[in-house]
Formats: C-alpha cells, structure tokens, sequence
C-alpha cells in the first residue's frame, strides 16, 4: 500500500504520516526534508536559495540518508526549502529518490506538496491535510519557540502566506489536491481527533 499525505507547512500532515506509518507498518519518508537539506547546503555553501545553478548542485550532490535532522528544522531552511522547491531541475534530481521509496516492496507512506499528484498519481490513499493559516503559524511559531528560536508570530503569519503561496503557484509539480484526494481540515481538530480521522480514512480505502 502507498499512502500519500500532502498539504501546506504544519497542516499536521508530518504528525499524521508518521502516526499512519507506525499503525499500518510502512516506511516514511518526509520528503520536505529533502528540499529542507538541499537549500541548507546551498546557505552553507554561502550562494543564494534561488540560484537555480547552485541549487541543482546541492540537490544533485544530496545524500538522503545522511541529512542533519538538527539543521533543518528552522524557520530559515524552510523558507529557503520553498525557494529551492520552485526550481523544475532541483525537483527533477530529487524525484528518483521519492519514487524508489514509494515504490519499494510492500509499499510507503510518504508526505509533502506533491506525493499525489507527481510523486505517486497512483497512490493507493491520497490525504490533502488542511488547516487555516493563522492555526498553521501558531502552531509552528508554538514548536519554533520551545526550541529557542526567536521568531515572532507575526513574522511566522508572514512567513506562512508567503511559502503557501510560493508552494501553490510554482508552475512545476505545485502544491495542490489530486483529484481523488480526500481532504483532512485540521484547524479545530486535536492531534489525536487528526490522526484518528486519517487512519479511519486509510481503513475505509482498505475496505472498499
Ligand atoms: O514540508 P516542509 O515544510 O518540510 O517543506 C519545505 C519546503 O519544501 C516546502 O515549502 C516546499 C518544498 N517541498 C516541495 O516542494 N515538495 C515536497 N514534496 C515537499 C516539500
């Protein structure tokens, strides 16, 4: 079974991928992390997120299975993760490494902007997981902050409306449902009440 969860940044679709793999027993692959470590080695290199010659590099020399967890996790290589994402090339020497994870044996579940649409169109689940904008940064900002960064919320709102809208209206693989995506609003749901609705979602699929 291949499982694919796409939506804006912290829609809840990380938490509920995770949860759903753990309960179906399918391997994960964040797949924001992997623009997430392709725009940090182009700030590391000292070049800029939208030069698209600097990033096809990074992307083209990443090693998925080597990506600094603890680096990648701020506000800052999120915004250059969108930046990096808008390049047609950088997604195209990332694709191989989706799709030879979401096609292993046994199946995958994995999240991000595309996996439904581009990644895996033929996805067995396909879950487009919502929220509104506000909720999305405060929850953002809430995790940012308990691990020290200093971003405002305000700046966080800003942030958030400006990578939606970069993620949305690129013109190569953006952000958006597949047709036979089911759509999860989180904005008034617990983390436990999300999660119990996704897994019902996968369930009723596996049944039908
Ligand atoms: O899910 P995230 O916040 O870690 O993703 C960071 C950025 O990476 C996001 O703003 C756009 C890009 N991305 C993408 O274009 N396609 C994906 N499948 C996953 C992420």
């Amino acid at each position: 079974m291949i499982i694919a969860v796409d939506g804006p940044l912290a829609s809840g679709k990380g938490t509920i991928a995770r949860t759903l793999a753990a309960k179906f027993a399918l391997p994960y692959l964040d797949t924001g992390s992997l623009y997430r470590a392709t725009a940090l080695a182009v700030l590391d290199a000292g070049d800029d997120p939208a030069d698209a010659k600097a990033a096809v590099r990074a992307a083209q020399g990443l090693k998925a299975d080597a990506i600094d967890e603890s680096r990648i996790r701020t506000a800052d290589a999120g915004a250059a993760a969108s930046k990096v994402a808008v390049i047609p090339e950088v997604r195209e020497a990332l694709y191989k490494v989706q799709r030879d994870f979401a096609y292993q044996p046994g199946g995958a579940i994995l999240d991000g902007r595309d996996i439904g649409t581009v990644i895996c169109p033929d996805a067995d689940v396909k879950l487009f997981v919502v929220a509104d904008a506000e909720t999305r940064a405060r929850r953002r900002w809430m995790e940012l902050q308990a691990k020290g960064d200093t971003i405002s919320y305000e700046e966080m709102l800003s942030q958030t409306l400006e990578r939606d809208a970069r993620d949305a209206q690129r013109s190569d693989a953006p952000m958006q449902a597949a047709e036979d995506a089911t759509l999860l609003d989180t904005t008034s749901l617990s983390i436990d009440a999300a999660v119990a609705a996704a897994i019902a979602i996968v369930e009723k699929r596996q049944k039908a």
